[in-house]
């Protein structure tokens, strides 16, 4: 079997470094499946980059057919299957991901236009770098002959985040509950949604009112506590931590690439920023997360991500994704002033 070509931007950093080895592993594209990495970093983090190479070595991983470090955009995404655009500045304590929005408005333009000219015909694109939603606006802008369909930026982080959180309350494993969505940015702005969750097949609504002691103490807590703590759980992950989410942020950039390529199955729907065609009112255009499912694999890369029509948003529910909506339009106005797109 021919080798799938990974190319991974800031590969010499944090998210990189816990990232590049599930890939080698197996455990993104399937056991059977070998990869060829392309690792991109600005000249400061090459050093870096080929110390992680140097361990990727170690590891005698048998589907790895190769590693290739180059600071050349051109060079990295040459015949890429999967990119996997990391590489940003990362924030920091009290700074919101849109201020990084000038800092990695300039990096994501020039390597649009790169994958444009290089990449394989079967490109897919994730961009796990903040602010991820209009980063991969921008890339997707820049790329005018990839299909804007194979961009997404990686709200899974959240999503997972969001089961996370539910199975504790619930003390379930949280491969029972089925169906959460993140809607809109990946920003505190982000509306978690379990209208439609269900967690061994009844509504997650139901359970917590029954294990929360009612309606109103179970409507509470998804208000007061659930819903600001996935929104937010970048920030304490940087409070508690001293550095921003990296080995949870590369589990979740693998399981976003795994499943658009080797398909949700039969686990109900998951949550990944598209672009969207005018889906549930989002102007068409600006990348917004969404419930998807992918039915993969029909070609070496899969069918890739489509967006799930028709699910039920109440009127406070639309308003949640108003407002995150609203958040990506100052995103993109920002980036338009600043003339990147
Ligand atoms: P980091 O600072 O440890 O690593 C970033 C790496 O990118 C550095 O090695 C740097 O040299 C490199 N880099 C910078 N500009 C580059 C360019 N133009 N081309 C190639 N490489 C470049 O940061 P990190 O912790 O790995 O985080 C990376 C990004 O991911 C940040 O923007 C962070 O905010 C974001 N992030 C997103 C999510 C999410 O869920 N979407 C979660 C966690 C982190
Ligand atoms: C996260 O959600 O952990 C990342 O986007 C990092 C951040 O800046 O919050």
């Amino acid at each position: 079997m021919d080798a799938t070509t990974v190319t991974v931007t800031g590969a010499g950093g944090q998210i990189g470094y816990a990232l590049l080895f599930r890939i080698a592993s197996g455990a993104m594209l399937g056991p059977d499946r070998p990869v060829r990495l392309r690792l991109l970093e600005i000249p400061q983090g090459l050093r870096a980059a080929e110390g992680t190479a140097l361990e990727l070595q170690d590891c005698a991983f048998p589907l790895l057919r190769g590693v290739e470090i180059t600071d050349d955009p051109r060079t990295a995404f040459d015949g890429a299957n999967v990119a996997m655009l990391v590489g940003a500045r990362a924030r920091t304590a009290g700074v919101e991901r849109a201020d990084l929005l000038a800092a990695n408005a300039g990096i994501f333009g020039p390597q649009g236009a790169a994958l444009n000219e290089v990449a394989a015909a079967d490109v897919r694109v994730v961009v796990v770098g903040n602010p991820a939603n209009t980063n991969a606006l921008i890339a997707a802008a820049s790329a005018p002959d990839i299909p804007a369909d194979r961009f997404g930026a990686l709200t899974r982080l959240d999503h997972d985040r969001a089961l996370a959180q539910l199975a504790a309350k619930l003390r379930v494993a949280p491969d029972r509950i089925r169906d959460v969505t993140i809607w809109g940015n990946h920003s505190a702005t982000q509306f978690p949604d379990v209208a439609h969750a269900t967690v061994g097949g009844r509504p997650v609504t139901e359970a917590l009112a029954e294990a929360l002691g009612g309606t109103d103490a179970a409507a509470s807590w998804l208000d007061d506590e659930f819903i600001p703590r996935v929104a937010k759980r970048g920030a304490e992950i940087i409070a508690v931590r001293g550095s921003s989410s990296a080995a949870s942020a590369a589990n979740a950039a693998v399981a976003h690439v795994r499943d658009a390529v080797r398909g949700t199955g039969d686990r109900g729907w998951t949550s990944a920023a598209l672009v969207s065609h005018g889906e549930y009112g989002v102007p068409e255009g600006l990348v917004c997360s969404f419930p998807v499912t992918s039915a993969g694999p029909v070609t070496s890369t899969g069918d890739g991500y489509r967006i799930v029509e028709g699910v039920p948003l109440d009127a406070r529910g639309r308003a949640r994704l108003q407002a995150s909506v609203d958040e990506l339009i100052a995103e993109r106005d920002a980036v338009r002033a600043l003339g990147v797109i």
